[in-house]
């Protein structure tokens, strides 16, 4: 059944546990989201975000209306979340296209900034009943350096910058930058375990953990023990489903109907989902 992602994050910390949110692309991905996650008899959480949009030529809403009936039919609880959305536009098609949260990503602009546009778009988005993520952007003042964007690589979220812009923004929950970069096609990243801890001591709402997919086993379920409550992860899903389909088409070159391959990547891609909510669930938190 559609839940919300809210919903999910909320019965995760009850748990002590993270909740995983994968990144769709196609309705491949969505099938194979679903079916991961009813192999382990988990909830989970399908983002689209603003770059998939933009791939599917600008439009939410055939993938949305998969997402929302795929959804409905699963076994499984699933809550559709729109995610890193920059565009004001897209910001206002979430409610109506079946959404119940988005992840407002203001992250590139000075902290001033970050919080007057974050704080306009929880205003907008809590009047229509939506469960609103943000990212804190450029961690310290680096004055005369180019703008990090928070997952680049070495970038950091203060802990007492956070949880000002938590109070003064009204987010219901927080992106932090605490080792993890983006679109990682290695699982080398290692955290910052005790930044990690002082984010968690100091803020009171659930925190969010971007660019999973560069994380090994062990240090997701740190992260989970640590505190963290929604895992994303894209890029694991494309590297399974990139994979796949490269071995199927070497392996049956005069290969014609595009079911074959994009059932070899719609299952690996279903076995890494899988794999990730079963080190979600069996990190229990300490
Ligand atoms: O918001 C999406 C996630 O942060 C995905 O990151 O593609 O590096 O796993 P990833
Ligand atoms: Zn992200």
């Amino acid at each position: 059944p559609l839940t919300t992602t809210g919903e999910l994050v909320g019965r995760a910390t009850a748990r002590r546990s993270a909740v995983a949110s994968f990144n769709i692309i196609t309705l491949e991905h969505i099938e194979a989201v679903v079916t991961g996650a009813e192999s382990v008899n988990a909830a989970v959480v399908l983002q689209v975000s603003e770059n998939a949009v933009t791939y599917r030529h600008g439009r939410l809403l055939p993938l949305a209306r998969a997402a929302v009936t795929a959804a409905e039919q699963a076994a499984v609880p699933v809550a559709l979340h729109l995610d890193h959305v920059r565009s004001d536009t897209l910001l206002r098609q979430a409610a109506d296209a079946g959404f119940g949260s988005v992840m407002y990503d203001a992250a590139r602009l000075p902290y001033a900034e970050n919080l007057a546009a974050t704080r306009a778009a929880v205003d907008w988005a809590h009047a229509q009943g939506l469960w609103v993520e943000a990212e804190l952007g450029e961690i310290g003042g680096k004055a005369g350096r180019p703008a990090l964007d928070a997952h680049a690589p070495g970038a950091r979220t203060d802990p007492d910058q956070a949880r000002a812009f938590v109070a003064d923004s009204g987010v219901d929950a927080l992106a932090v930058a605490i080792g993890t970069t983006h679109a990682m096609t290695t699982r080398t990243a290692t955290l910052d375990h005790g930044l990690l801890e002082r984010l968690a001591a100091t803020l009171d709402v659930p925190l969010v953990l971007h660019g999973s997919s560069g994380l090994p086993d062990g240090e997701l379920a740190a992260a989970v023990r640590g505190g963290i409550a929604k895992v994303n992860v894209g890029t694991a899903l494309n590297l399974a489903m990139t994979g796949a389909i490269r071995a199927y088409l070497t392996a049956h070159p005069e290969a014609a109907d595009s079911r074959g391959y994009l059932t070899a990547g719609r299952e690996a891609m279903s076995r890494t989902v899988a794999t990730i909510i079963g080190t979600l669930t069996s990190a229990a938190r300490a």
